[in-house]
């Protein structure tokens, strides 16, 4: 949208949040408030984004990058004291500023959208989106004129008994025609209880210049709800996590019970998967057509192919394949890359190998530094043995190859395509058929001979 600015207030610490972080940077739904904010006011394509940082600016700043303009307000002196320092950046222009704040998440961009257009087609001198709360404790006040336009706003610590029964309020967006948005901060006061340089009284200020403010009432009113302590960050988890998951069902995902389910708003996945109870899906995750995910399953930031079935297992930056199997109860660590219809079964940890189209690795196996080739099944309780104490080393195996029950891959190790062992073998350095490691053979002799001794029968 053309002759836009969007300017976000984050100076705040977030006080009653008792946190290290700057309020702005805590996330929900698996991304920073901010970000959500950044997100919303980015998609209307406005021709600068300002956001004032105040509590530990660097880091905001920081996180922020070159998604927008930082302007620091170094006291913080109120909400007009914050728009001010954005004020030098406005000289010149003519157009809207949108203004938000960095604590309302759930913010949707068609709602902004909607609030400029509205500023826009009625020529009024700024638009306010209000929304009615059952209890609007806490908020600013919105009162009328006679002609429903907007004659004041009024912070709840200044207003008298019948202010404070209004329940039309402010959520602290605002669209304003820039020109008299900078007239009117000129003339902004903190004569009131919080000693504050307030931006909701430019509105009463533009009154009295003779210009109009008008409302726009928000028909949802969760998605203006601001978070000022943690448990309205649960609250607003809660809610954002719904709407996540309202989004994917309607793009033909099947989500069993949307209260035990966990979407995080970057994650993608295709129709006709259905995901079961009690499932994580965080981060940047891809999850591909005709999947069953779950019941309990956590999948950080991965990619899973069509037609995979995850069950009882953590998937973590992982790149998994298409008709794939893995769990009950496996481990799949990052840097892991399953090629197709591969199974990873019961008890198994995979971490930093790739591993090939249609192995099998059903059984109490850990497979750490691997390569492994196409239609490799390796046995119960095989396990690659990686780390001598000091370093990591890998084990690699080729296509077709067959290793039962009990192996141990003594890594450096590279077994030969086509290379069988029915079980308990030992393998270590270049093997290339069975004949060649006597070793694998004398350490399966030993084992076998002890095991009678140990095991009841
Ligand atoms: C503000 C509004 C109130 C509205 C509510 C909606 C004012 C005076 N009041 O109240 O009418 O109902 O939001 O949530 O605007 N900030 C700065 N610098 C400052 C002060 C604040 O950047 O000097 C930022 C904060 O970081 C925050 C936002 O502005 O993101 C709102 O400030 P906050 O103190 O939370 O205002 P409220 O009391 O919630
Ligand atoms: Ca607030």
């Amino acid at each position: 949208m053309k002759n836009l600015v969007g300017i976000i207030l984050a100076a705040g610490q977030g006080t009653r949040m008792y946190s290290g972080l700057p309020k702005v940077l805590h996330n929900v739904a698996g991304q920073p408030m901010l970000d959500h904010v950044l997100e919303a006011v980015a998609a209307l394509e406005p021709d600068r984004i300002y956001v004032v940082t105040g509590f530990m600016a660097e880091k905001v700043r920081e996180h922020v990058g070159d998604r927008a303009i930082c302007v620091h307000q170094k006291r913080r002196l109120g909400t007009a004291h914050a728009v001010r320092q954005v004020v030098p950046h406005l000289k010149e222009f003519r157009g809207d500023v949108l203004i938000t704040v960095g604590d309302a998440p759930l913010i949707r961009p068609e709602t902004l959208l909607e609030l400029v257009k509205r500023r826009r087609a009625h020529h009024v001198a700024a638009t306010v989106l209000t929304t009615e709360l059952e209890n609007p404790t806490g908020y600013g006040r919105i009162v009328r004129n006679r002609d429903g336009t907007v004659r004041k706003i009024v912070e709840e610590k200044d207003t008298n008994v019948y202010e404070a029964a209004i329940r039309e309020i402010n959520t602290g967006i605002y669209v304003f025609d820039c020109q008299r948005l900078l007239e009117a901060l000129e003339r902004v006061r903190n004569d009131n209880a919080q000693r504050e340089y307030y931006l909701t009284d430019t509105v009463e200020i533009l009154g009295k210049l003779g210009f109009e403010v008008e409302a726009m009432v928000a028909e949802d009113p969760t998605e203006t709800l601001g978070v000022n302590s943690r448990a309205d960050l649960a609250r607003a988890e809660n809610l954002l996590r719904r709407r996540i998951a309202m989004s994917v069902m309607e793009a033909g995902v099947t989500v069993i019970d949307p209260a035990t389910t966990y979407i995080d708003k970057q994650v993608r996945i295709g129709k006709d998967t259905i995901i079961h109870p009690f499932t994580m899906i965080t981060g940047k995750v891809e999850i591909g057509e005709e999947c069953i995910i779950g019941p309990h399953v956590h999948i950080a930031d991965s990619k899973v192919g069509a037609g995979s079935h995850l069950q009882f297992c953590y998937v973590q930056e992982a790149e998994i394949g298409s008709g794939v199997s893995v769990g009950p109860y496996a481990l799949v660590r990052p840097g892991c890359k399953i090629a197709n219809n591969t199974r990873i079964g019961t008890f198994v940890e995979v971490t930093r190998s790739k591993i090939g189209e249609g192995c099998d690795i059903l059984h109490l196996s850990y497979i750490g530094d691997a390569r492994i080739g196409n239609r490799v099944s390796l046995g119960t309780g095989t396990v690659t043995i990686n780390f001598d104490g000091n370093t990591k080393h890998q084990t690699i195996i080729g296509d077709d190859v067959f290793l039962g029950s009990n192996t141990r891959l003594i890594a450096p190790v590279e077994v030969a395509s086509g290379v069988r062992f029915p079980h308990n073998a030992e393998l270590t350095g270049k093997v290339r058929s069975h004949e060649q490691q006597p070793q694998a053979r004398k350490a399966k002799s030993q084992t076998q001979r002890k095991r009678p001794k140990t095991r009841p029968k």
